[in-house]
């Protein structure tokens, strides 16, 4: 009797659960079923996440979990308990961007995983399939057993279905994000940055990076044997990388797979999408626009930041800038080196700096008012060398300051070698953080926000990587985060001719780039010579998309090249729309873009350092309108080697819809155009 009993028990127990309670597969398919996902409880009872596309394995059986410093992981032993699918199809519009609108189209399948031994602790991974990628997150329930995930390691892998050439840079290195690409097999992969850029023996482009990275730490990926890597967080001085009090998702975990390097490029918006929309409400206030500034003379080490006779924040040096400025349609003149605590070993640590206190000779009441009556603004300067105890401490004050005087950007900077981050525990100790940790994602985002309140816009320099919460805050209007211009005054090595064409599927996944192009001269500190022709500074307006763009010459250089700078003067920030017309990773790439409410597009192309010739077709032009087509293109004689770099040549062409232009790129070399519509 007490076995009947017991059996029927079992048997209303199990008609009691629902069907998916028996699931070891979860699958979930992209709107045009290109893509795959599924999830399946496999050996162990670990979980384990496939991505195929049409049918063909791109990441095979990857695990999935965590590790916490104060309890034991969530690795094994887990059971589906709910499966819940649903779509997504919106379309949204950018205040600022290369897109005035996207799209966001997306399958998405939640499943709840769950321990089957005692803790009975439960975790759910959210799929969202695109037909161009995908994107997944844990999310932390509020529960009894897991209030507070003090997480030691997250569990992800990507384990790379094929062989595959790798575009990485790598972490943890001194020079943070500013690191050269190494190109190899995946299998040589050491520890990655991200993004990570893979190219498959079959031809599909992969990327691996993130989206919405807040309050929590940066992922980098670390290879384990053959295609195998796996997530690999950002260290905190606090013992586990990342604190949280549950109920939180952590950042999306994105995999761009397209068949093109062009398509790849196109595919940077899925990350846009799987950020927050705005949440700042009105911002007007934000204006992409093109700006000269106090800074190429300090990088060639004719100016100084610091105070003394080659002082280059000076009111009258600035004055005249504003001057620059106005003449040539600028908006903003960036001053660095204005605030007193240069002088001394700045690099050290930051303690010295104040953000409102003026050197004596930088007059800030006249020069702002001054900019203001010529229609500019003065962008603000805030280096911290990564002290953000000492910023915080002033931050709300500059800010309140800056608001008064009309200045409405400040470029911030965080230069210190890697791991040189200094914060203020909540115990009052300072302590040393990464540039990519949990603390500095929650140093970025109180900045963006205190400048937004004071409707100013931020240009982070030697940043936390762009995970696109340029969506949420569109205040956060552009950062560095690899080598830019800088580098071509005293790097070493300089930025090679294959560099803007191997950011532009690499860096340029993340976000806007300041760059600052447009070095016209070609020349470095002491003269030596940058890798480029001047056709390609011109490119690069196109190439490296920011809503604020520098002109970053000395202006007696402009003076020397009128014809060339007349495309910097012409040259759009803000686009309706953009296309990639041609590329390879690290070889080449043409891209054009509409100007925002115009009927105006720009061609730009950069190439390595091999002459090459290819054929574009005007398909992007409108239909029915004739357009003047004002080509800046390297002379036939123009290469980086020699003293030929300056070799350009400006003509006209009428153009329409459908024509084909031949664009040649001389070595290290680029092409720019401007499409000017007519009736
Ligand atoms: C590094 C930045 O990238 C550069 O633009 C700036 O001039 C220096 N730091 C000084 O802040
Ligand atoms: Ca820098």
């Amino acid at each position: 009797m007490r076995l009947v009993k017991y059996v029927l028990a079992l048997a209303a127990l199990v008609l009691a659960v629902p069907a998916f309670a028996q699931a070891k597969t979860a699958t979930v398919e992209s709107p045009d079923k290109v893509l795959s996902v599924s999830l399946a409880i496999g050996p162990e009872a670990r979980a384990a996440y496939t991505v195929s596309r049409n049918g063909k394995p791109v990441i095979a059986p990857s695990l999935l979990g965590f590790l916490f410093t104060d309890g034991p992981q969530f690795a094994r032993d887990l059971e589906i308990t709910d499966v819940a699918h649903s779509t997504f199809d919106q379309s949204w519009t950018q205040p600022w961007g290369e897109w005035r609108t996207i799209r966001n189209h997306y399958n998405e399948m939640r499943v709840t995983l769950r321990e089957v031994n005692k803790l009975h602790r439960s975790i759910q991974v959210v799929f969202r399939v695109y037909d161009n990628g995908i994107g997944f997150r844990y999310e932390f329930p509020d529960q009894p057993n897991l209030k507070t995930a003090n997480i030691a390691e997250e569990l992800t892998q990507f384990s790379v279905a094929e062989p595959a050439t790798a575009w990485w840079s790598p972490a943890f290195e001194s020079n943070r994000e500013e690191q050269l690409y190494n190109k190899t097999p995946i299998a040589e992969i050491g520890t990655a940055q991200t993004p990570l850029t893979l190219k498959t023996a079959s031809g599909l482009y992969v990327a691996i990076h993130e989206a919405a990275l807040v309050d929590y730490s940066g992922m980098n990926v670390a290879k384990v044997q053959g295609g195998l890597l796996k997530a690999v967080l950002t260290p905190s001085s606090s013992g586990p990388k990342v604190s949280r009090a549950a109920p939180f998702p952590t950042p999306w975990r994105v995999l761009l797979i397209t068949p093109d390097a062009p398509a790849l490029y196109m595919a940077n918006s899925l990350i846009l999408n799987l950020n927050e929309p705005n949440k700042l409400g009105d911002v007007s206030w934000v204006t992409p626009m093109k700006y000269v500034g106090i800074w190429w003379g300090m990088h060639l080490d004719t100016q100084s930041w610091n105070s003394g006779p080659k002082h280059g924040a000076t009111t009258a040096n600035v004055m005249k800038m504003i001057d620059f400025a106005a003449a040539n349609g600028f908006k903003g003149v960036l001053v660095e080196g204005w605030n007193v605590g240069w002088d001394g070993d700045w690099f050290a640590n930051g303690w010295t700096f104040s953000f409102t206190q003026p050197y004596p000779d930088y007059d800030i009441q006249k020069l702002t008012a001054y900019a203001k009556s010529k229609g500019v603004a003065i962008i603000g300067h805030n280096e911290t060398s990564a002290n953000i105890a000492h910023y915080e401490d002033q931050m709300r004050a500059a800010f309140d300051l800056y608001q008064k005087l009309g200045i409405t950007a400040v470029k911030t900077g965080y230069v210190s070698d890697a791991g040189g981050v200094q914060w203020r525990a909540p115990d009052g100790s300072i302590r040393y953080e990464w540039h990519e940790g949990q603390v500095m994602a929650r140093h970025h985002l109180l900045v963006v926000t205190e400048a937004a309140k004071r409707r100013i816009a931020i240009d982070a320099h030697e940043p936390i990587k762009d995970t696109g919460l340029r969506r949420t805050y569109p205040n956060w209007v552009s950062r560095e985060g690899q080598r830019g211009m800088e580098y071509n005054a005293w790097g070493v090595p300089k930025n090679p001719p294959k560099w803007e064409s191997e950011l532009v599927f690499t860096r340029m996944l993340g976000g806007p780039f300041d760059f600052t192009p447009g070095v016209l001269s070609l020349k470095g500190r002491g003269d030596t010579d940058i890798l480029s022709t001047i056709a390609k500074q011109l490119a690069l307006y196109v190439v490296i998309y920011s809503p604020i763009q520098m002109a970053a010459d000395l202006p007696e250089n402009y003076a020397k090249y009128p014809a060339a700078f007349q495309f910097i003067k012409d040259v759009a920030v803000d686009w309706d729309d953009t296309c990639v017309l041609n590329g390879e990773v690290g070889e080449y790439a043409t891209i054009v873009r509409k100007a925002k409410g115009s009927n105006d597009w720009f061609l730009g192309s950069v190439g390595d350092d091999t002459a090459r010739t290819f054929d574009v077709t005007l398909d992007f032009l409108s239909p029915g309108k004739s357009y003047t087509a004002q080509i800046y293109r390297d002379g036939d004689d123009a290469d980086y080697h020699t003293d030929k770099r300056h070799s350009i040549v400006i003509e006209t062409r009428k153009v329409k819809k459908g024509d084909t232009l031949t664009i040649a790129l001389a070595p290290g070399g680029g092409q720019a155009i401007r499409f000017k519509a007519g009736k």
